[in-house]
């Protein structure tokens, strides 16, 4: 990283911050009222001589009808500035990142510079998730802000990693005044774009359905995407990304903003009558307000802002390398994810020990390193009505006891993971009976239930703490590898009562419950470190940097056909890494869908990432089970490159689109695996047909394809990857795809080649 300092902190004496490293640069100016000012985001400047600074940060003249913002001068408009930390209210009419009140009062904040220093490294701490780094891996710039009238102080954090365009910010408030303050509103991440010629994506959809692409070209208004659920949603994802009018897959200039928060969320977007674009990105202000006593600071959740020159496959590849090497433990680049069963399609809630460890067996003798037993193992639940808040093992289901299971599993040289809702109570379950008052619920008679169960209040510490408890038991007993963490209703009526009788402002609850999520988390960690946890929320409902910071993989949908998922997959990838979701190969037909694919289609889709099969094993036929080895086999030779390789979208990826084509590459471009998939059958298709390969490969190598022919870089990238023969209506003899849910995988890898000749 360029220019990084060398003490650990230093007095900043400039009035320019030009944060800068070999792929971006990033500049911050004090404007004349004190105000900061983001300049700049963009490719790396290089240092700038003063002619070049006063470039960059001259305003000439005031915008036509606008207000000033000093009696005596007539030029100088917050609005004809790209605030970077924008307030509403004092000569700029646009949406706010912060506001205050002070019981009813509005105030109008006027935060102005005071000093700033620079921080090497960032610790990674469980308590909150937010990115980390080594010393020599980071610098953050913290700009001191003071609003001396009204008494407080404003810290603006921006950390630059080594190798990465990313800029993580958050913001420190700390009342200094001596009465209590109230946040109405305080956003995580701002982006200033100097035009509007940007597409608007955003992923999103519903349960079964989650983040699917959606675009839009921005225009003169706002454009906003949220979750007031509780949870970041199935909805809508806090992922965002502009893309500029001349970007591909491969080339120009595209923005992306995420959020490190599993809770409600907003992201928007607001472009202005000069055609300005101020996104931003933070908790929902609707449903929120923080309580500021005296000398109390507040910390927004961090933003992430990310920069690629090298259009949107750029981009997905610079979050997804921010995202595995300083926000999830970087132990997960380098240990395998297991290969996972996992029972749930399998047998829903209709098992017990003796059909568990046969399913067991059978997975084990395909090659599965993991047994996960899904719902239902606990208490007297038979169904989705009961039980939920009581961690005890069924003795129906397991009459030998948990810890005698555990000891199969392992004997028979499989890893243990298990299925546990920490946030949720049953109605009926002993739990509720024993602690009416840790059920979120308004003190109205009413209350709303979903898929049969409440939500605990994890605002109150103690409510964590009895789930913790009886966490620890049955991970104790099991010597548990791998737990699935589901989530499976949203919060209404949100009201705690704990909160209540702590005299703690209602709307509060919200924020602190996700903070109450994230101290299970921490707890569970902390005491077990090795344990991987995989979130899930009814599949894709809380994916989010948040999640991520603890769980290295998440369940990205309940949706398991292949045909649905290389959607899913497709919109995941824009934004996340490959290791950040589990594949499951399920039955067919698919129990979501009814939709008939082959085993072949079903395993092509779901070996990009850890994979999984959640299908009954004891149904196989003699053929799949063949297959399915074979294909464990293969992965298993392949597993880094297939869960931490460089994911490339090789052709654009709009779910209207019939044919997906992705590939992972190692880094040095020496092998890689591509998949080819075509969603229904065309009539009468060209007979040969190429795939671009551009940039993907080296030109100067040669690479063996599927362990057949040999062919140079040049020529791969040039001409393509020959599709595979498809069905015509004539070839009978000699075709390779025919039908609906097709796919091929080609497998490439470098062959020294001294001359043309060894070809
Ligand atoms: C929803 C999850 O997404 C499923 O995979 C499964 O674990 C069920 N819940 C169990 O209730």
């Amino acid at each position: 990283m360029k220019e990084m300092v060398n003490q650990h902190m230093e007095r900043v004496t400039n009035q320019l911050f030009h944060m800068q490293n070999e792929t971006v640069s990033f500049i911050l100016h004090v404007m004349q009222n004190g105000h900061i000012e983001q300049v700049y985001y963009g490719k790396p400047l290089d240092d700038l001589n003063d002619e070049e600074i006063n470039y960059l940060v001259t305003t000439n003249n005031k915008s036509a009808g606008t207000v000033k913002f000093f009696e005596d001068d007539g030029a100088f408009t917050l609005t004809d500035h790209p605030q970077a930390y924008p307030v509403y209210g004092s000569s700029d009419f646009k949406e706010g990142a912060i506001e205050l009140t002070r019981n009813q009062e509005v105030y109008y904040p006027d935060f102005r510079f005071v000093e700033a220093f620079y921080t090497k490294g960032k610790p990674r701490n469980l308590a909150h998730p937010a990115t980390y780094a080594d010393e020599n891996e980071s610098e953050t710039l913290t700009i001191k802000m003071s609003d001396d009238e009204r008494k407080l102080e404003l810290l603006l954090n921006y950390t630059l990693f080594k190798g990465s365009p990313a800029i993580a910010q958050s913001q420190t408030l700390t009342n200094q005044s001596t009465s209590d303050l109230q946040i109405q509103r305080m956003l995580s991440g701002v982006l200033n774009l100097p035009t509007k010629e940007y597409t608007f994506t955003h992923f999103s959809g519903a349960w079964l359905k989650e983040r699917a692409i959606k675009q839009r070209p921005l225009e003169q208004g706002i454009v906003a995407i949220g979750s007031l659920k509780g949870a970041s949603g199935h909805q809508h994802n806090p992922f965002i990304r502009f893309t500029h009018q001349t970007a591909t897959l491969n080339s120009g200039e595209v923005y992306g903003m995420n959020l490190v928060y599993s809770g409600n969320f907003l992201a928007q977007a607001e472009v202005d009558e000069w055609d300005k674009t101020r996104a931003m990105i933070g908790i929902h202000p609707s449903q929120f307000l923080w309580n500021l006593s005296a000398g109390e600071s507040f910390t927004t959740p961090e933003a992430i802002l990310m920069y690629s020159d090298t259009g949107t496959n750029g981009l997905a590849k610079h979050f997804s390398y921010l995202i595995e090497n300083h926000l999830m433990d970087r132990k997960w680049r380098t240990l395998p994810r297991p290969i996972v069963f996992n029972n749930w399609e399998a047998t829903y809630f209709d098992f017990n020990e003796e059909k568990l460890l046969s399913l067991a067996d059978i997975g084990k003798s395909l090659g599965m390193e993991c047994f996960v037993i899904d719902d239902g193992w606990f208490s007297h639940r038979q169904n989705d009505r009961s039980s939920l808040g009581d961690w005890t093992a069924d003795p129906a289901k397991f009459p030998q006891g948990l810890g005698r299971f555990a000891k199969n599993i392992k004997e028979m040289g499989l890893q243990l993971g298990m299925w546990f809702e920490p946030e949720m109570i049953s109605p009926d379950s002993e739990l509720l009976k024993n602690h009416p008052d840790w059920v979120v619920r308004h003190p109205y008679k009413r209350i709303s239930v979903g898929r049969g169960q409440y939500v605990l209040d994890f605002s109150n510490p103690q409510v964590v703490e009895d789930i913790y408890q009886q966490m620890v038991k049955i991970i104790d007993e099991t010597n548990l590898a791998y737990i699935k963490w589901d989530m499976n209703r949203n919060i209404t009526e949100a009201f705690s009562s704990y909160l209540a009788e702590n005299h703690i402002y209602q709307q509060e609850f919200f924020h602190r419950y996700i903070l109450g999520v994230y101290r299970l988390y921490e707890k569970l960690l902390t005491t077990y470190p090795d344990l991987l946890i995989e979130g899930c929320a009814g599949g894709g409902g809380r994916y989010d940097l948040g999640i991520l910071f603890y769980s290295p993989q998440i369940w990205p949908s309940d949706n398991s056909d292949a045909l649905a998922r290389l959607t899913i997959q497709s919109g995941t990838l824009s934004g996340y890494p490959l290791s950040s979701f589990s594949n499951h190969v399920s039955a067919s037909p698919n129990h979501q869908v009814l939709r008939h694919t082959s085993l072949a289609f079903r395993q092509d889709v779901a070996m990009f990432g850890p994979l999984g099969y959640e299908l009954d094993l004891l149904a196989l036929t003699e053929n799949e089970k063949q297959q399915i080895k074979e294909r464990i086999r293969f992965y298993k030779k392949h597993r880094q490159l297939l869960t931490h390789g460089d994911f490339i979208q090789l052709l654009p990826n709009d779910p209207s689109d019939n044919e997906v084509y992705w590939g992972v590459f190692n880094s040095d471009k020496t092998e890689a695996i591509i998949g080819y998939y075509q969603k229904t059958a065309l009539p009468n298709p060209a007979t040969i047909s190429y795939l671009p390969l551009t940039k993907a490969l080296k030109e100067d190598s040669a690479y063996q394809i599927n362990e057949q022919e040999i062919l140079r870089g040049k020529i791969l990238m040039s001409v393509g990857l020959k599709k595979p023969r498809l069905f015509n209506g004539a070839n009978h003899a000699t075709y390779q795809l025919g039908g609906d849910c097709q796919s091929f995988i080609y497998h490439l890898k470098e062959r020294n080649i001294n001359s043309y000749e060894d070809i």
